[in-house]
């Protein structure tokens, strides 16, 4: 069954490590990433956008499969179900969805209005052992159809949501959603450690936009007080690249080639390598 994130991004705070968060988008992505993250030991975040939920039919339907999946490959590694950048609504369907993990994304509103939504959220969600993350300073990018350039979060305004008693924090430090542009001038770590400074030492931190940060920023994020890393366009690209290959080498058409057991597959194993890359660098094998 899924479990909240709270416990296992404070044993990661305190481990110094960091929980990848791999967005699901479909069935072959999240028995990629369940398989890897019991292979390896590790706990792991499944993410969900409202968009990917949409895809699979709704939350209830993301709950009950990833529930039932982990029941048949025994997975006995932590897993949380979490909703990415949900709004107000999503919130609450997945509450009803059973998710026990859920992200209140208000930075678009200014900071009264994220302030008390985030707390009303906080309230319901802990009464119900479920976890939850804010955030503040809008990241950057596209993200279902939600477009913002990266943003630094202002560390007085995070502290404000901190002390509404969020479980961790996705706080802006110019990092962005998608592929990052050759002019991109890296993560700020002057914001992360005044965020660090406002917030104090034991509040999880989120890093978003995890494809493509080059891995030694990831690894000074890390020691600066990130402890989850969300990835999901990197998953994409190697299994779009994966299955194009496939299909140019002409492989879906030798003998039963098309079957999607087969076509699947090679993007199937790209995203189970690429999770393995990353749970390796964000230091979470055997951690579970
Ligand atoms: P990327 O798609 O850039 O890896 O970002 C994922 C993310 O932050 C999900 O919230």
């Amino acid at each position: 069954m899924v479990i909240s994130a709270r416990d296992m991004l404070l044993k990661a705070r305190a481990e110094k490590y960091a929980v990848a968060q791999i967005n699901i988008n479909n069935l072959e992505w999240t028995k990629a990433a369940l398989a890897t993250a019991q292979k390896l030991e590790s706990p792991i975040i499944l993410g969900c956008t409202s968009g990917a939920s949409r895809w699979m039919m709704g939350f209830s339907t993301v709950a009950a499969m990833v529930n039932a999946m982990m029941d048949e490959m025994h997975i006995t590694v932590p897993v949380a179900l979490h909703l990415d950048h949900g709004s107000y609504d999503a919130c609450y369907q997945c509450i009803k969805a059973g998710f026990k993990s859920i992200m209140f994304d208000g930075s678009a509103y200014p900071i009264e209005e994220n302030i008390a939504m985030t707390k009303e959220i906080v309230t319901i969600a802990h009464n119900l052992g479920i976890s939850v993350e804010a955030e503040v300073g809008a990241i950057g990018g596209e993200e279902d159809g939600t477009i913002s350039m990266g943003e630094c979060a202002d560390p007085k305004e995070c502290k404000r949501i901190a002390d509404l008693g969020v479980d961790f924090l996705a706080a802006g430090i110019g990092n962005i959603h998608g592929v990052y542009p050759p002019n991109w001038p890296g993560l700020s770590f002057k914001t992360l450690e005044a965020v660090k400074a406002e917030v104090g030492d034991e509040l999880p931190l989120v890093l978003h936009g995890g494809t493509g940060i080059p891995d030694d920023q990831i690894v000074k994020a890390i020691s600066l007080g990130v402890s989850k890393i969300n990835v999901n366009t990197e998953c994409q690209l190697v299994f779009a690249a994966a299955t194009r290959k496939y299909i140019e080498e002409g492989k879906d058409k030798e003998g039963k080639g098309y079957d999607p057991r087969k076509l699947l597959l090679p993007g199937t194993k790209a995203i189970e390598a690429k999770v393995e890359e990353k749970l390796t660098l964000f230091g979470s094998v055997g951690k579970a």
